[in-house]
């Protein structure tokens, strides 16, 4: 038995997905935790690519079964959707099951998130517009409807004429559409009737799964800078995807979890707003962005690009937990002469420089990288399948981070498909 979470190491759009199709070969069980419909997660395996926003990766290897935790938000339209989607390319979504404690994001939530990006204005998020934010103040408000409610006509009703009049006045009063209770539990009664056959007690499933030395993935959704609490607040999402995420978003003790992988690209992507040191406004950023096809899954936003940040590997890898990294993208790299590795900041007031990631967010604003500079290989490594195959600097690039962030590089990703993946342990 060896239960894995998979995270973000960095800002979301690591490769996360390609990691989970990889290892849930040997998984029987898959565990979205976190998040919702703002993640976009991409497999590509052949001719065939899958974008999944709430399913979790795992669910292309038949037999497997793949589990929507309880501390994920679930959009029932956009997840019927994607079902469908899956059973049209005759993938069995049988195995499919969600808990009856994850919250629901209905339209007014999306119409909040919406309006309070407005009311931001320069200060905006810059968010997904899914209404992850709303669905997720409503839980920790305890005004959320969760998937069991949709299943009991009478509680839902009475939550509604609990809810509902405070959303209607504010939706009211920016000039935005109001809701007819009967119109949202019509709503909801439409896909508790399509989700019944997935709903069921997701704790029960992973318990007898563990109690049987299965072997169990937590699939992490968006990443480490954007955690809740250890992100860059307020630029942040409104889940925990760090790997202590998956033991709450789940309902498993970490003491049940054996190994922490952190999926980190080669370099750094930013989609919405937010501090982002290393990032590249100029030429080699605009050839990340191409090479790399840097757009966003769920909302085709060009993705900000920049350099790999040392300082921000070493304070996820510690609030992680982390026993390995997932390196993803280095083939983006084959065409570059030199690649840059941020190793510290130095505060341009006094010079002062900082080799950790600094827990004071008002003085990120003096900051500025103090880079490393290696070598390119300039040579196609996309097709390469072994460590020792690789060019010379590349395997440099690769130790060197290593010796940087303290983990072993255990997979290293050269390409999109699953084949193009080199494994080290
Ligand atoms: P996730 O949200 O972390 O699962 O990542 P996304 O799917 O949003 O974005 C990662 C993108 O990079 C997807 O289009 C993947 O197909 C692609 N990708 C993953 N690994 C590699 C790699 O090693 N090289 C290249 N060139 N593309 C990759
Ligand atoms: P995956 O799982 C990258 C970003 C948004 C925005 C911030 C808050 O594919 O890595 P939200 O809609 O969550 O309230 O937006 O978080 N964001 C992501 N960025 N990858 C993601 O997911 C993201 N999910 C949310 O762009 O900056
Ligand atoms: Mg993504």
């Amino acid at each position: 038995m060896t239960n894995i979470v998979i995270v973000g190491g960095q800002w979301g759009d690591e490769g996360k997905a390609k990691i989970i199709d990889l290892l849930s070969e040997k998984a029987d069980l898959v565990i979205r935790y976190q998040g919702g419909c703002n993640a976009g997660h991409t497999v590509v395996t052949g001719d065939q690519t899958y974008k999944f926003h709430l399913i979790p990766s795992g669910i292309l290897y038949p037999g497997k079964i793949c589990l929507i935790g309880n501390g994920t938000v679930i959009n029932p339209q956009v997840l019927t959707e994607e079902i469908e989607n899956l059973k049209a390319k005759n993938i069995d979504t049988s195995n499919l099951y969600i808990s009856p404690f994850a919250h629901l994001t209905l339209p007014y939530h999306i119409d909040l998130d919406e309006l309070h990006e407005e009311f931001l204005q320069n200060n905006k998020i810059g968010t997904t517009k899914r209404g992850i934010g709303p669905t997720y103040i409503d839980k920790v408000g305890r005004t959320g409807i969760r998937i069991e409610d949709i299943y009991e006509k009478e509680a839902l009703n009475s939550k509604f004429d609990m809810i509902l009049p405070q959303k209607n006045m504010v939706l009211k009063q920016y000039g935005k559409k109001t809701y007819e209770k009967e119109e949202l539990i019509e709503f909801c009664q439409k896909y508790a009737e399509i989700l019944k056959p997935h709903v069921t007690d997701t704790t029960e499933i992973t318990r007898n799964a563990i109690y049987k030395g299965k072997n169990i993935l937590f699939e992490g959704a968006q990443g480490a800078m954007l955690d809740i609490d250890h992100g860059t607040y307020p630029f942040v999402t409104s889940s925990s995807p760090v790997a202590g995420g998956a033991s709450t978003g789940s309902g498993v003790g970490f003491t049940h979890i054996q190994k922490v992988i952190g999926v980190f690209k080669a370099y750094i992507t930013r989609v919405g707003e937010g501090p982002f040191l290393t990032e590249l406004n100029n030429d080699e950023g605009e050839k990340l962005q191409q090479i790399g096809k840097e757009f966003g899954t769920t909302t085709g936003r060009k993705r900000r690009c920049g350099w790999f940040d040392v300082l921000i590997a070493k304070y996820s890898a510690f609030i992680n937990g982390l026993t390995g990294i997932a390196l993803t993208k280095i083939d983006v790299f084959d065409d570059f002469d030199e690649i840059k590795i941020c190793i510290a900041y130095k505060d341009k007031r006094n010079g002062k420089l900082y080799h950790d990631y600094p827990a004071n967010t008002y003085i990120h604003k003096h900051l500025e990288p103090v880079y490393e500079t290696m070598p390119g290989w300039k040579q196609d490594i996309s097709q390469i399948k072994s460590f020792s195959n690789l060019p010379v600097n590349a395997q440099s690039f690769i130790y060197r981070l290593e010796l940087l962030t303290g983990i072993p590089i255990e997979i290293i990703s050269v390409g999109p498909d699953r084949e193009q993946t080199i494994t080290r342990s």
